[in-house]
């Protein structure tokens, strides 16, 4: 471990209130809620940044204590995997890592390890924003042949939003399907909602209580900002959160062994995950590792991520066709210029376009990628005409996903939620 990581990454460093985070930021200090001086602000509430360039991740990096995810590990990765890696790592949309290296350690010596990823309820439908850790875990489970645990926190959106029990146990059967419809292969991935599953696998709550008694109320105020109004159930949710990276949670899947576990996530979800490292190995477990991905914008820019709570920011799993050309032709946020002279003149500006952007998480075709990037920084093609691309390219992937969503009937729900075991390489 490197000392960057020691300091930035310990409960007890996270919950320093005045001074440095170790990489020079100066920091206003209230756990993940720390403002720098750029003014980005990531935590698992909210994103937002100053800039129409949106987050620097970079320094995100620096300040959560991450490794960007560089050349020499995408060449590791794609040696030990024989694979070409994933068109989202290629891209720097999965842009840092925690520990990748030890997962990939496990894979050349032939050695167990799971995945586990998750959705917090909030509505009907996940948006392409969402999509992306899922595609990504789904794809990182065919490449590396695991099991994969999904972990739908209905608990967390009733305590945070206005959501009675009863309905945010709905909202995550309704979101189980959306995954589902993604293709996850049955024998190797569970899916549990926590509201149900706390009941019926006394492991799960059992693992929460251990992380709960390392934990003290100071720690997660310092993490998670949360303050002496803040309703009970808020500050201890983050252990039920971290329990599913101890393998132990599923022991009908892992036994009594202590199997390290790899979390894909938009870096929004890490303070949640530093939190569990720091915890793990005071109860015997390896620490868990991480990718993180960057965020998906909203439609008006990426001053803001695509959020399910802004409708409008938001294409949603659900969205028609005309919604869908109605909300990219509205919304999304243009990087070109105000007459059609000065573009042909100057040129369009790509990495502040949503149209482009949703073109670079979706297009998978690099030369296609790379033409349209080029003749629209020389100002030949026009935002009317890359809008009309980002709408040809995201219509069938989302018309693609309700086709098959529909095909997934409540049996085959209730086949993925059954307590049972897993198929994997022991
Ligand atoms: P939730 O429902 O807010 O988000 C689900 C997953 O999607 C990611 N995400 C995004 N990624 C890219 N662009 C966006 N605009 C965007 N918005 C959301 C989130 O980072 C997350 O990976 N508390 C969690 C649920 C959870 C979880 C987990 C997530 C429980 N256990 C383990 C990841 C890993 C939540 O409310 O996610």
């Amino acid at each position: 471990m490197s000392a960057n990581e020691v300091v930035t990454e310990g409960v007890e460093a996270l919950t320093l209130t005045n001074g440095k985070d170790g990489s020079g930021d100066d920091m206003v200090a209230t756990g993940v809620e720390v403002v720098v001086q750029d003014d980005d602000i990531v935590n698992p509430w909210s994103v937002t940044s100053s800039t129409d360039a949106g987050v620097d991740y970079d320094k995100l990096i620096k300040r959560f204590g991450s490794s960007k995810i560089d050349e020499e590990l995408i060449a590791r990765f794609e040696k030990i995997t024989g694979k070409p890696a994933h068109h989202f790592i290629k891209r720097g949309i999965f842009f840092s890592h925690r520990d990748l290296h030890s997962i990939l350690t496990l894979k050349e010596q032939g050695k167990p390890f799971y995945m586990y990823t998750g959705r917090g309820p909030s509505s009907e439908s996940l948006h392409l924003g969402h999509l992306i850790p899922f595609i990504m875990s789904k794809w990182l489970q065919e490449t590396f042949d695991v099991p994969l645990v999904i972990q739908l926190t209905d608990d967390e959106k009733t305590l945070w939003k206005d959501l009675t029990v009863e309905a945010a146990i709905k909202l995550s059967r309704e979101n189980a399907k959306d995954i589902i419809a993604m293709g996850f292969d049955l024998d190797k991935t569970f899916i549990f909602n926590n509201l149900n599953f706390m009941g019926s696998c006394p492991a799960l709550y059992q693992n929460v209580i251990r992380v709960q008694k390392c934990v003290t109320f100071n720690q997660v105020k310092g993490i998670f900002g949360f303050g002496d109004s803040d309703i009970i159930g808020k500050i201890g949710f983050p252990a039920v959160q971290a329990a599913p990276a101890l393998s132990s949670t599923f022991p009908f899947i892992f036994g009594k062994n202590k199997v390290h576990c790899l979390i894909p996530c938009a870096i929004d979800q890490d303070p949640y995950f530093r939190m569990t490292r720091d915890v793990a190995p005071r109860l015997g477990y390896p620490k868990c590792a991480l990718l993180h991905s960057s965020f998906f914008p909203a439609l008006q820019g990426a001053k803001s991520k695509m959020s399910g709570s802004e409708q409008n920011s938001a294409i949603f799993l659900i969205d028609t066709p005309k919604q869908i050309k109605n909300k990219i032709n509205k919304y999304a946020f243009s990087g070109g210029r105000t007459t059609i002279e000065e573009h042909r003149t100057y040129g369009g500006n790509p990495d502040i376009d949503v149209a482009f952007q949703l073109l670079k998480f979706f297009l998978e075709d690099d030369v296609q990628l790379e033409q349209v990037r080029v003749s629209y920084s020389k100002g030949e093609l026009l935002t009317g005409e890359l809008k009309k691309l980002a709408i040809e390219t995201i219509t069938p992937i989302v018309e693609r996903h309700q086709a098959a969503r529909k095909l997934v009937t409540e049996e085959l729900v209730d086949k993925y939620m059954e307590i049972r075991p897993l198929k994997f390489a022991k």
